[in-house]
Parts: structure tokens; sequence; C-alpha cells
């Protein structure tokens, strides 16, 4: 790798238009972050630039549903966001959002230079039009029927039932979102990039000099690149966002891609000012973008060949992107209210930011989708982070307290023990660096963890509890190592847990801590005094994650409803047809579950003139089948007999079925004879 003097570490802009969940801190904030932790403990110069992106139609949409201005919407999620981002210690070192006087000048003095340059061409095209709001419509601003699969209410820009891509002059039927009107196709010209004309410095920038990117990133732009890439246009006819600066275009606004990313470089200029330079054009200077894959275009293509065609700034040195990350096996989603929001956490698990900063880690999404659960989440916090960790420093801590009063002890003749401890320590450091220079950060944690349990297995064979009854010049070299490994653990972790590395610091009285302290066995001097004992961890119970749980459930089920529709009114049926049906109320009087069937209850009725046996795939719905009994339902009493799992069945019992699925038994209002007909 090129050697560099600094390093720009920017992650993206997440938009202001709703609070940031686990996707956002496991996909990009989380490993940023340990990236410019590791960097800052190496004594490296490094800048970590955050900020909301207040811009797009997402947001307008969002402020036209709750009767306020985009404004109102941005200032209130950039400060839950930003607060979010501050109480789990991701250590920006400017936080700033693309509203800003700062951003908008830099922004629009980057396309003006470009425009000046002549490197945009302008193009006319049909777009879809609203008469009665005087406004272009944005896709989002139109619904209609979709031509692939029927969907009545399908989105401009994609249909929600199929999953298709598609153009708002697509659609059949269209309406206006706005004014429910039907929009026309009218003329209008935009500024589009030509990113044709950059295919070429593209390829074999990506393809040649950057081979040593992820795969995912890597195959994303091979994929894109092979297509054939073409003129993407810049600029909008919306009233929010970026004036385009050039006379004649009222009323257009740069596209959110093109100015969010621009939103690096403003923010740099709001923390150093005309220093940025330093930060954007100093080829010494290295540039890393962490993105989650729905970015990879705009940060690896596009956002590039804005930066070729100026010609004056860094391209970036990697883009580490990472893919997904799931909850509960399902997409995370913000409209289905599907994620564990940080402010959320927060409130229930105050104290608990490197619990879920761990979990996000050894969980990382890093070469695949990967899915959080709340069960994982007690396990690895129960299992590594109070077991291991917690357990090996609270251990030598407290034995230090016990038998030297808490002031460290001085080491004497080491042992095989405590060479072959420290060898490990030594190895482990050098696959930790190599991990994290790489950008595996997962695997950087595990080698974490891994000297943790080098820790514990230390103790565990030197037993000094036991030694101390007999030698105390020994127990006082082991637990000097013990409280040296201690302040090894507080280096290694750094990145990956703040808040602990920094309680175990104050614990170990240490002034300062470095990457090239790693490794070291005197970094706590005899004599010194340890702080009281404080536990790193706590367990979480069953009961907390349960009712995490059950939130989720009853965010499914009331998605379930909202979404509910009854189902379309079958053809006409005759009155002939009808009366061919023999429905009856009959009285149960047996109902068990039926042996090795999960759907499937046994009904034994009284249809009152004899005793007929019914199977029915109720059982999911009735976890109790014997309080059934005694009760009266529907059933049709002519289905000719049926059998299944060996049982013969007589017939069929009536029920509704609810939104989330589940059956619900139709009984009559009031107790009717057995046998009694439904018609
Ligand atoms: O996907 C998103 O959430 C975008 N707001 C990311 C923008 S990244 C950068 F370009 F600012
Ligand atoms: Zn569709």
């Amino acid at each position: 790798m090129k050697d560099f003097k600094r390093t720009l570490i920017t992650t993206a802009l997440p938009y202001a238009n709703g609070p940031v969940h686990i996707g956002h801190l496991a996909g990009v904030y989380v490993p940023a972050d340990i990236y410019a932790r590791y960097l800052r403990l190496r004594g490296e110069e490094v800048l970590l630039i955050g900020g909301s992106d207040e811009h797009g139609v997402p947001i307008t949409i969002k402020a036209r549903k709750e009767g306020v201005t985009p404004q109102d919407i941005v200032d209130r999620y950039h400060n839950i966001i930003k607060d979010s981002f501050k109480e789990f210690g991701i250590s920006f070192d400017v936080y700033g959002r693309t509203t800003s006087e700062t951003h908008r000048r830099t922004a629009s003095d980057f396309f003006r230079r470009l425009y000046d340059k002549g490197e945009f061409v302008e193009k006319t095209s049909l777009q879809l039009y609203d008469e009665q709001a005087q406004q272009f419509l944005a896709d989002r601003y139109v619904t209609g029927t979709c031509p692939h699969c029927g969907n009545p209410s399908a989105y401009g820009d994609q249909c929600e039932a199929c999953g298709t891509s598609l153009n708002a002059t697509d659609l059949i039927d269209p309406r206006s979102t706005i004014t429910g009107s039907v929009p026309v196709l009218r003329e209008t010209t935009h500024f589009y990039l030509p990113l044709d004309k950059w295919q070429k410095p593209l390829e074999k920038w990506i393809l040649d000099d950057h081979q040593e990117w992820k795969t995912n990133v890597y195959g994303q732009c091979k994929s894109w690149l092979d297509m054939g890439l073409q003129p993407r246009a810049v600029s909008r006819d919306l009233d929010w966002g970026i004036p385009v600066p050039v006379d004649g275009n009222e009323g257009k606004v740069l596209y959110v891609w093109f100015d969010a990313p621009i939103g690096y470089i403003s923010n740099t200029i709001d923390l150093v000012g005309d220093d940025y330079t330093k930060w954007w054009k100093d080829p010494e200077t290295r540039m890393l973008h962490f993105i989650g894959k729905d970015n990879i275009v705009f940060h690896c293509i596009v956002f590039p060949a804005m930066l070729m065609a100026d010609g004056s700034f860094n391209l970036p040195d990697n883009v580490p992107a990472n893919e997904f990350l799931n909850l509960e096996d399902d997409k995370i989603s913000t409209s289905r209210n599907w994620a564990v929001w940080l402010h959320e956490y927060l409130r229930d698990f105050p104290g608990k930011q490197d619990v879920l900063r761990y979990v996000l880690t050894a969980n990382a999404p890093e070469t695949k989708d990967n899915n959080f659960t709340w069960k994982d989440f007690q396990a690895r916090n129960n299992s590594e982070l109070v077991a291991i960790l917690g357990n090996f420093v609270n251990r030598a801590i407290v034995l230090t307290h016990k038998y030297f009063d808490g002031i460290v002890p001085a080491a004497g003749e080491l042992t095989e023990a405590e060479t072959s401890l420290i060898e490990d320590v030594k190895k482990l450091k050098e696959e930790l660096t190599e991990a994290l220079d790489t950008f595996h950060f997962r695997e950087a944690l595990r080698l974490a963890m891994d000297m943790a349990r080098a820790g514990n297995k230390y103790l565990q064979e030197t037993e000094p509890w036991k030694v101390a009854k007999t030698d105390m010049a020994r127990t006082a070299t082991i637990l000097n190592t013990a409280i040296q490994m201690c302040a090894n653990l507080s280096i290694a972790f750094e990145p990956f847990l703040p808040f602990m590395s920094a309680k175990l610091v104050k614990m170990l009285g240490e002034d300062h801590i470095t990457w090239d302290m790693l490794g070291c066995f005197d970094l706590v001097p005899a004599g010194a005094e340890l702080g009281e004992p404080e536990l790193l961890f706590e367990k979480i119970e069953d009961s907390t994650v349960e009712a995490q749980v059950q939130k989720l459930l009853d965010t499914k089920k009331a998605n379930e409803e909202a979404a509910w529709k009854p189902a379309p009114v079958k053809e006409d049926c005759s009155f002939e047809d009808f009366e061919k049906l023999d429905i009856r109320v009959g009285k149960i009087l047996e109902c068990s579950k039926v042996k090795k069937s999960k759907k499937l209850l046994r009904f034994l009725i009284d249809d009152g003139m004899e005793k007929r046996t019914i199977l029915s795939g109720i059982a999911q719905s009735y976890p109790d089948p014997e309080a059934l009994v005694g009760k009266e339902v529907c059933f049709i009493a002519n289905f000719p007999p049926r059998v299944m799992m060996g049982i013969e069945s007589q017939g069929m019992i009536m029920s509704a079925v609810n939104p989330d699925g589940t059956l619900t038994l139709i009984s009559p209002s009031a107790e009717v004879r057995p046998g009694a007909q439904v018609g």
C-alpha cells in the first residue's frame, strides 16, 4: 500500500427524515468509528466526517404529510440523529448538515465550476406535470397501476407489490399524489453529467488499479461498467434543494445525489476552513468512504466522475461498503417500523452502548447480509462480554485489591506461564493489526476477544487464589501480569468498546494509551493504586430480551392489521348452489391435538343425531384445545369424508381468517340446539 500522511474518513450522510437504527450503525458508523479510533491510537492524523443529508423528495413528502415545512422535518431529525451518534460514541470530528450555508455555497460553486468547464450536457425530456399544483412531479409523487403486475397503487419509481423499478411515465392511469389530478406530459430541460465520458478513466481506476477493493464493491462497479455508463441528470424540478446556479433555471435544484457527497467537502470546510485542501487535494491524503451497499454506485462511479470532471480533488482510496443487516430474519424497514431505533435502545438499555457496538461488530454484514436477533444479543452479552472479558478484568482487579490492597505489586521472575502469555498477546496484536488494516472488523473483534480468553486461561492455570496461601512473591508476579493484561485489553478493545476501555483505563490509572503499547507488559507500574473494581458488563435477563421481541411481534401484528383488506367478493353463486351446502351447528364434545401434526385439531361434535369426528387445521390458533369443549361451532355436514393422518374427517368446521393468518371459529351468538341448520 502507498504511504499516506493522513486519512480522511467519510461516512454516508443519513437522510434526515427519520431516526437512525441498528442497520445504520452496523453497516457504516461503527466500522468507520472503529477504524478512526484505531488510526488515532496509532498516532495518525485522521478526520472522521459525518453529517445529515437534508435534501431529496422523501423529506418533502414527509413534510407535506405532516403539514409542516421540509426545514421543520430536517431540524427535528438532524438533532435526533446527531444525539444518537454522540451517545454511541461515534467519534465524528464534525457532524454537519446539507442545509448549512457552507454546504449551499460549496455545492453551488462545485456545480458552477463544472458548468463553466462545459462538463454538463443539457437535455430536454417529457416529465409528468401537475397542472393544478403547477409543478413537475418527482416519481414518488405519482401513483398509478403497475404495468407489470396490475397493482393499482404503484409509485412512480417502484411498484412495492412486485418490486419492479419504474419510471413515472410507465404507470397506467397515473395520478398526482399532491392534488389527485391526472398529470400531463410537459417538456423540461435538465443538466446531465455525461458518465459515458468517464467510462474509460473509471474502468482503469477501479478495474485495474483497485483490485484490492472488497469483492462486493468491485463486483458491483464492474457490472455497472460492463453495462456501459449513461449520462445522469443532476438537476430536478423541485422547490427543496440547492438552486441550480445558472441563470434561466429558476425552480430547478441540484439532484440530492449531486449535492450530498459534496457534503463531505463542506463539512470538512466547516471544521478546518481553508485547510480543507490539505484533506481533499493533497495526494498524500488517503480518502475512505464508509457506506452501505445501496450507495456503492454513487461513491464509486458518480461522485468520482464529478471529482474527475473538476480535476482538482483526490479520489477515494477505498470504499469498504457493507451489505445489509436484517432484524429477526426480516428486512429492516422504516416505513414498517421494523427496526431497533437507536434512541429507543438508549432509553431501554441505558449505559449499554458498548454491548450493541459489540454485537453489531460481531455480526457485521461485511461480506453478506446478516441478521440481528435479540437472543443472540443476550447470548453474546452474557457468554462473551460478561463471562470472558468482564470476568477476567474483574478477577484481576478484585484479587489485587484482596491480596495487595489495590496496589499493583512488583513482578518477580517470570515463568513459562507469563512468557507464553506475552507471546500470545504479541502474536494476537499482529493479527489484530492486520485485520484492522484490511477492514476485517469482525475478525479483529474476535482476535481482541481471544486476548481476553488468553487472560482467563492464564488465571485459570496460575490460580493466584491458591498460590496466595503459600507464596506471596509468586502471587505478586501473577497479579502484576494480570493487571498488565487488563491494560492490554483497554488498548485492544478501545476502537470497539470505547466506553468500557475508558472505564478500564480509569480503574488502572493509565494516563494515556497508544497502539504501540499493545503487547507491552510494563504498562501499569508497580506501586500504582488501582481504582475500586467496577463491573464492566452485567448479565441481561431473559425477560429483558423477551420484552424487545414482544415489541417486534406487536409491530408485525399492527402492520398486518394496517395492510389488511377484505378479499374481493367471489363471482355470483346461485341460490341452488348455496342450498346444496348443509351448514349446521354442532357442540364440541372433545377436542385434542392430532399427533405428529402441527396444524390439525381433532373435534368430536354432537350434531344433534350422533357424534361425528371432524379434523380442522386450526391448531396454531388454538394452543389450548381442551378449552373449546362445550362451545358450539358451525360446520358443513355434507362434505364427503376425508382421511387425514389416518383419521377420517366427516365434515368441515367453519372459521374466519384474521389479518395475521390466525383463524377464529364461527359460533352462534346464542346457544342453539345442536343440529340446527344454518341458512
Ligand atoms: O442512502 C442514504 O441514506 C443517503 N442519504 C446517503 C448519502 S451519502 C453521501 F453522499 F452523502
Ligand atoms: Zn408491480
